[in-house]
């Protein structure tokens, strides 16, 4: 507001740290030096541009101050931000999580608390699991589609209606003897392949899903389940193949999507059906 000035009207606006009676004072005795007429006229125009307040009792030379105020725009935008929080870990976070429930229902709970996956985000609701706990054959397939997303069940679209023929073929059935989920818990968005990172995430949670259900034999239908449970991808070289996960014996299927697409690898897929349940019969 006080632009530098010298002599006498210097002198007159150092007096604006004074209470206008004060300077009505101190004008009055700079008559003899100066014209008062001037030094009025000073007075008046610094009110008129607002230093109508005393800010003290002497006088301050504020261009003999360090120089307090930030170097540039962004330095004081970087002096005022708040700091930037520490990134999580959710794969430890998932990890520990997954490793503390001690029952199906709280493994669901956690699953369904667990805000680290975009795909959460998304999704209408968690679609963890159907079928029976406990049975013997474990099915993992990849993601809840739309209709899974709505009905909170996986496998209750087309290539869930041709899973259910594919398992009564050989004697199985939700109702009594297939336990049923996904790698991933939550639908895609437009369905698109979940991330490596997605997948990650969730594996601690399946692994955790597979030692409470306690299966005798896991079935992992198409590439996104190869990979998250056996580390490898290639299904139709892995198909049909007994390899082994998590101490439990793993046999790789086609996924019943790409059937629908693809009806001639049918017959490659009856004849993996026949060796589970094969296995299942100890032949
Ligand atoms: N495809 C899957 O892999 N899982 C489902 O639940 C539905 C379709």
């Amino acid at each position: 507001m006080i632009a530098p000035m010298v002599g006498a009207t210097e002198r007159a606006i150092k007096a604006n740290s004074l209470s206008l009676g004060q300077k009505e004072v101190r004008l009055r005795s700079m008559e003899s030096a100066l014209d008062y007429h001037t030094a009025r006229a000073l007075l008046d125009w610094q009110i008129e541009l607002g230093a109508t307040e005393a800010i003290g009792d002497a006088p301050v030379d504020r261009y003999a101050l360090p120089d307090t105020a930030p170097k540039s725009k962004k330095a004081a935008v970087a002096q005022a931000a708040p700091e930037k929080p520490k990134p999580v870990d959710a794969l430890a976070i998932a990890d520990s999580v997954a490793k503390t429930a001690g029952s199906l229902d709280q493994l669901r709970a956690a699953m369904d608390a667990f805000d680290h996956c975009e795909l959460k985000r998304g999704a209408r609701q968690l679609v963890f699991a159907d079928g029976t706990p406990g049975a013997r054959v474990m099915i993992i397939g990849e993601a809840p589609g739309r209709d899974e997303d709505r009905e909170g069940k996986p496998f209750v679209g087309r290539a869930g209606q041709l899973l259910d023929r594919m398992l009564s073929a050989i004697e199985l059935n939700r109702a009594e003897n297939v336990y049923i989920t996904n790698v991933l818990p939550w639908r895609p968005p437009q369905n698109r392949d979940p991330k490596p990172e997605e997948i990650g995430m969730m594996k601690p949670f399946l692994e955790r899903h597979v030692a409470l259900a306690k299966p005798e034999v896991l079935v992992v239908m198409g590439n996104i389940s190869c990979q998250a449970v056996l580390g490898k991808r290639g299904i139709t070289r892995l198909r049909g193949q007994w390899d082994q996960a998590w101490g439990l014996p793993v046999i790789p299927m086609f996924h019943p999507a790409y059937l629908l697409r693809q009806p001639p690898m049918k017959r490659q897929a009856w004849a993996d059906l026949l060796e589970l349940k094969a296995r299942l019969e100890g032949k």
